[in-house]
């Protein structure tokens, strides 16, 4: 098959001579970076039940069938324009939106595509080894559909690059294949995206929270003025909240489990005993997780959030729902900003600057509402007094005002001494791991199965029956 016939897409590719070409010399490096970086034991003896996007409409975007994991069509799809778009924010406010990239904002543009784009097979590259220790085939399935969406992707980000960004573009296509998630010498641009995500409590923790920081991003993308991204960010938050379906319904799905084998056992009783996942490690890993990738919307005061603002190029996440003028030239922040002694007192911030802060307020948002939904859903609805708290956004940061101090889950300061004597307690340990690992060593892959640690999810894929060969080895 030709490769304009390989990659689904809705930007008329066979007529694009020059991105074909582009494409044509990428995708060897890209299939060779998946099966070298992708999933680990996986590609080429086994079918995946996946969804692919073969157009962009209700009846296209959701086509299942099975499929061989290097085999899969990684397809180039832009949201459906929309008519007669204008800027919504910013100093160009008003104007229509651009088609090209204006030469001024070349440089600040490449750049957000590019750390965008890296964090897309980042991901994939953390996540190989867990298919070795999936709790069943519809798990180990839903990791793979996450794997190549992000694979995916970073596709959408290369297009990009290859049809705007001319050399420069190629050059970082190239680039984000040859650097790896926890390499020495060419690490990922991203803390969390080179931290290892080797238990499946550290994937869920990782698609509710980190995927969710995308989902951000994203969102604050689908507002720029640039309209081809816009239209790439939007299609890609249609895939995204699969994802944090993954994350949110398999911590809900642990804790579910875990409020069983207690009750089972005797509330008294150690949970880990039963093979079960205890509440406090749970917490300990949202912690991490969350206070991760609130280190992902950068720094409280920024004077490139304050440009990518001015200059039209990411908005703030759903926009139009904010009711001032959506030009924020006259407006503040109360921040808490540490002052010359090193005390934390609340400062006015010009509200262009505090924009990664306003970003990050829509984040803590998002996620306090799954964590709600886990509290009244599972532990609530199974009578326990437990609950899953979000940690303060002061706790275990490493990038802004907070970083290099020290807070506890509550936001309360605390000295270097305490927090080296407490830590164990809030994040995740290596005994937490050693279990952890001891737990799904034994790979689940019998259909309708589910390791002990987990329930099962309340329906299957795709109206599928929960013991469905989601995946399926060749004999
Ligand atoms: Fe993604
Ligand atoms: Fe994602």
């Amino acid at each position: 098959m030709q490769l304009n016939e390989r990659i689904p897409n809705n930007v008329d590719l066979s007529s694009n001579k020059r991105l074909l070409r582009a494409l044509e010399h990428w995708q060897p490096a890209y299939i060779d970076w998946w099966r070298d970086m992708g999933p680990q034991g996986f590609q080429d003896h086994h079918q995946v039940y996946l969804r692919t996007a073969v157009s962009v409409d209700a009846a296209g975007w959701a086509h299942f069938d099975y499929v061989k994991l290097p085999d899969y069509r990684w397809g180039i799809f832009l949201a459906e324009p929309t008519r007669d778009r204008r800027i919504g924010f910013g100093d160009f406010k008003g104007q229509p939106v651009w088609q090209e990239v204006p030469g001024e904002f070349r440089n600040q543009l490449r750049r957000l595509i590019v750390v965008q784009g890296d964090t897309e097979p980042a991901s994939v590259e953390q996540q190989r080894m867990l298919g070795q220790h999936c709790p069943s085939l519809y798990d180990l399935r839903n990791l793979f559909q996450v794997n190549v969406e992000e694979g995916r992707h970073l596709w959408a980000m290369v297009y990009l690059l290859h049809s705007y960004f001319g050399r420069d573009g190629r050059e970082e296509a190239e680039a984000l294949l040859e650097r790896n998630s926890g390499n020495a010498d060419s690490p990922r641009m991203l803390e969390a995206f080179n931290e290892p995500i080797d238990t499946w409590l550290d994937f869920f923790a990782f698609t509710m929270f980190t995927d969710r920081d995308g989902k951000s991003q994203l969102l604050s993308l689908s507002e720029s003025s640039l309209d081809p991204l816009s239209r790439t960010t939007r299609f890609m938050l249609t895939e995204e909240a699969h994802h944090m379906f993954v994350g949110e319904t398999g911590i809900a799905r642990i804790l579910e489990r875990t409020c069983q084998l207690m009750k089972e056992a005797g509330f008294s009783e150690d949970v880990r005993k039963v093979g079960g996942i205890d509440i406090p490690l749970v917490q300990r890993f949202v912690n991490f997780w969350f206070s991760q990738s609130l280190d992902l919307h950068g720094s409280e005061v920024s004077s490139n959030a304050a440009n990518y603002f001015t200059n039209g190029l990411k908005g703030r996440a759903e926009e139009d729902r904010y009711a001032d003028d959506h030009v924020l030239s006259g407006s503040s922040y109360l921040l808490e900003v540490m002052d010359d002694s090193g005390r934390l007192s609340p400062t006015e911030v010009p509200m262009r600057n505090a924009l990664n802060e306003v970003l990050r307020d829509w984040y803590v948002g998002d996620c306090q509402a799954g964590v709600d939904r886990w509290n009244k859903r599972v532990l609530e609805a199974h009578g326990l007094s437990e609950r899953i708290l979000l940690p303060s956004r002061k706790f275990n940061r490493k990038v802004g005002v907070y970083a290099n101090r020290h807070f506890d889950p509550a936001g309360v300061s605390i000295s270097a001494e305490e927090w080296e004597r407490r830590k164990a307690e809030w994040l995740p340990t290596h005994a937490d791991k050693e279990y952890l690992r001891s737990i799904q060593a034994i790979p689940v892959y019998k259909a309708g199965q589910f390791a002990n640690y987990i329930a099962p999810p309340q329906r299957g894929v795709n109206r599928l029956p929960l013991d469905f060969e989601y995946v399926r080895t060749e004999a």
